[in-house]
């Protein structure tokens, strides 16, 4: 790429900093791998201004419930509508103050909030909802983070934009890169991503990479690459995602009318979506937008469990990485960026870590789907922590729990269709333990087109 195809970065911030999460160190602009340039460490967004002013929790609550009456493409984005809570535009040079005109969204986030009667008895936990982030424009929660990060790579003057994934990253940022006029540049495991996901990057105009490497090693070389080229990179290593993926949280809080719940569970890869939530409820907290803070607890499969064992074997001290390997692709992540934010955020608010093998996964995974719910794998992770939270005792029957469904069913329906026809752990070592799902297996019924056939389907199924 010639270095003249981009502009420089010229994105002047009014009204927040970043700030260092090792060395405290606080500045106004970034470098492009966002890292501290003193220590290396990640960074995160603050807003100075609140120290001498804060917002109001009242007056910002009737300003976004207004919001919703408008239609303004910056209030119809279920991000934006929050923007008192994010770092705002500088106008363009010579723009007039617009928002309107300069985000890049989609109408992301307005994403419901169900109940799950099923699962609720299933788990023996009454007062259980699902926060369903597969209902994005791409089809999971990245979008909520990609709008506010996208936005700011344009506004900066890139012309390419970049990220490691293990697909719906890509698939968003694919998204959004072509809705705000750039190009992306997707890194992906070869053969490790689902087709779905691989099929958005391609159609949203993405020059798509797979290399011969897990994720951590796509992420690795991504990081070389934006220190090298003027690209923009859009991983959750950015701290402008996270800031986008905060407004999942607090537009949960306003769907419950401002009661938190007892817990919110959520699955963790890279851990920058559970550090965002856990931003979100401490920044609620500290504004008066809520009274008490839910415990935030982190879900993930056995296979790629650094965080859980980074908590367990160093005390948060240290990172532990691993050789990941699930089924729950998307969270197949070994080397965790954001896990010392994660680890911050669980500690703050109380909340747990755990893990779960993949039968499990997969049983949770369809008992959601029997909810008329459909997620992906590594959403299902959090049905499947919460039944092993119950029998600890750290999640009590009469305790409320949102579990965030990350990705929408259609992202990887290799996974189900496998698992219907029984194919999912043929061969494996999970076999013989997966025969205990049996029940809950539909596989299509492969038969002529006979009237009586029919029927007589339809009377076993009745028997069953
Ligand atoms: N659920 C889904 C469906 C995901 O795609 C991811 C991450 C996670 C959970 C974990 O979130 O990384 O913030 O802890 N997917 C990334 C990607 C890594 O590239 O699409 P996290």
């Amino acid at each position: 790429m010639h270095p003249l195809s981009t502009s420089a970065p010229r994105v002047r911030q009014a009204d927040f900093r970043f700030r260092c999460i090792g060395c405290g160190d606080l500045s106004d602009a970034a470098s492009q791998d966002f890292r501290c340039s003193h220590c290396g460490d990640l960074l995160e967004i603050t807003y100075p201004q609140w120290q001498k002013a804060k917002p109001r929790a009242e007056n910002l609550k009737s300003a976004w419930s207004q919001r919703r009456l408008s239609l303004k493409p910056v209030d119809l984005s279920g991000v934006w509508r929050f923007r008192d809570l994010l770092p705002t535009l500088e106008p363009a040079p010579g723009a007039t103050r617009d928002d309107s005109q300069q985000v890049i969204t989609l109408r992301e986030g307005n994403t419901p909030v169900y109940e799950l009667p099923q699962c609720a008895a299933i788990t023996g936990v009454p007062r259980l909802f699902a926060k369903h982030q597969g209902t994005n424009p791409t089809g999971s929660f990245k979008d909520c983070g990609m709008t506010v990060a996208a936005t700011f790579a344009r506004r900066a003057g890139f012309r390419w934009v970049a990220c490691a994934s293990t697909g719906n990253t890509s698939a968003s940022m694919a998204a959004y890169a072509a809705r705000g006029g750039m190009r992306s540049l997707v890194l992906v495991p070869e053969g490790k991503i689902s087709w779905s996901k691989l099929s958005q990057a391609l159609d949203y105009g993405a020059v798509t990479c797979q290399l011969r490497t897990d994720f951590d090693g796509c992420l690795r070389l991504l990081q070389e690459l934006v220190r090298r080229c003027p690209v923009y990179q859009l991983n959750s290593i950015n701290p402008f995602r996270l800031e986008g993926q905060k407004t999942l949280a607090l537009e949960l809080l306003e769907q419950l009318d401002w009661q938190p719940p007892d817990h919110i569970i959520v699955p963790g890869g890279n851990l920058g979506n559970s550090s965002a939530i856990g931003k979100a409820l401490l920044e609620m907290r500290d504004l008066g937008l809520i009274a008490r803070l839910p415990k935030l607890s982190v879900i993930q499969a056995e296979g790629a469990n650094a965080l859980v064992r980074t908590l367990r074997e160093t005390g948060g001290k240290r990172l532990v990485s691993v050789q990941a390997e699930t089924r729950a692709t998307a969270i197949r992540i070994g080397n965790p960026a954001s896990w010392k934010k994660a680890a911050h955020v669980l500690e703050a608010t109380g909340g747990a870590c755990e893990q779960v093998s993949e039968v499990e996964i997969a049983q949770a995974k369809a008992e959601i789907g029997a909810e008329g719910i459909g997620c992906e794998p590594a959403s299902a992770v959090t049905l499947a922590g919460l039944k092993k939270l119950v029998k600890q005792n750290f999640v009590k029957p009469d305790e409320s729990v949102v579990l965030v469904l990350t990705g929408n069913l259609l992202k990887d329906p290799d996974f189900t269709i496998e698992f219907h026809r029984g194919e999912l752990f043929k061969g494996s070592a999970d076999e013989s333990a997966s025969a205990r799902l049996d029940p809950l297996r539909r596989a299509p019924i492969v038969m002529d087109a006979a009237l009586d056939a029919v029927m007589r389907v339809l009377e076993e199924a009745e028997k069953s």
